[in-house]
């Protein structure tokens, strides 16, 4: 299977999808590369959007392919765009794989449509691990404690040089490997009501539509 094509063939599907005038999240990862990259090109061919990255990688990869950025702001997104870890039918969604998790949520919270962008091995019957979460340093053994009550072994993520990851807000980042998650609404209750979680991958509810890309160029259209 050609992940790349069907990354592309999303990432292009989303980016017909932004209309002149709008100002737009960007998300993170490499689906949400090919989108960034397909949103430029239209907008050197004249179309008038900017943008409100997600990640500093994001920012660096719209400034090259001419985006005009601007932070975040009270009005708010006309949509965001991003890639996700996993996608029910529900179109409720895994994200943080990248790290990205806390920025991708508030900006795709502030936008009127989140469309979510996935090739074909992203697309799950029932949602699973690992679910990224981001955690404050101060306390973190009490809080993995605390995450692992709800049902999972949670790793923090090291660096390849054996250091801790952080994230672009200076917070550890970990990984519950839930077997499963049954019911995701109480789970992502239970984990926002952690003290020292800053904020869960589960996003739910939020995507209006979810773009499935395949790798012999088409796209499944999916809509809630
Ligand atoms: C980053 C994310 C990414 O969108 C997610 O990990 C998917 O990445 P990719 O498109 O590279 O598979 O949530 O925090």
């Amino acid at each position: 299977m050609d992940v790349e094509a069907a990354k592309h063939a999303a990432g292009e599907a989303a980016a017909a999808l932004v209309e002149d005038g709008m100002r737009v999240g960007l998300g993170t990862g490499s689906t949400a590369r090919w989108f960034i990259i397909a949103l430029g090109r239209r907008i050197d061919a004249g179309l008038r959007a900017s943008g409100v990255a997600t990640s500093y990688a994001t920012q660096r990869l719209a400034e090259e392919h001419s985006i005009p950025l601007h932070e975040l702001t009270r009005s708010g997104l006309d949509l965001a765009v991003d890639g996700a870890d996993q996608v029910d039918a529900a179109l409720n969604v895994v994200k943080g794989g990248g790290g990205a998790l806390v920025r991708e949520k508030i900006v795709a919270g502030a936008a009127r449509r989140f469309v979510v962008i996935v090739d074909e091995s992203k697309s799950v019957t029932h949602l699973s691990g690992p679910l990224p979460v981001e955690l404050l340093g101060f306390g973190v053994e009490h809080t993995l404690g605390a995450l692992e009550a709800t049902g999972a072994r949670f790793f923090l993520r090291e660096a390849p040089d054996g250091s801790l990851e952080h994230s672009e807000n200076g917070n550890l980042l970990a990984d519950g490997l839930y077997p499963a998650i049954s019911d995701p609404h109480a789970l992502a209750d239970a984990l926002a009501a952690l003290p020292g979680v800053v904020d869960h991958g589960l996003f739910l509810g939020m995507a209006e539509r979810v773009l499935v890309g395949r790798d012999d160029g088409t796209v499944e259209d999916r809509t809630r």
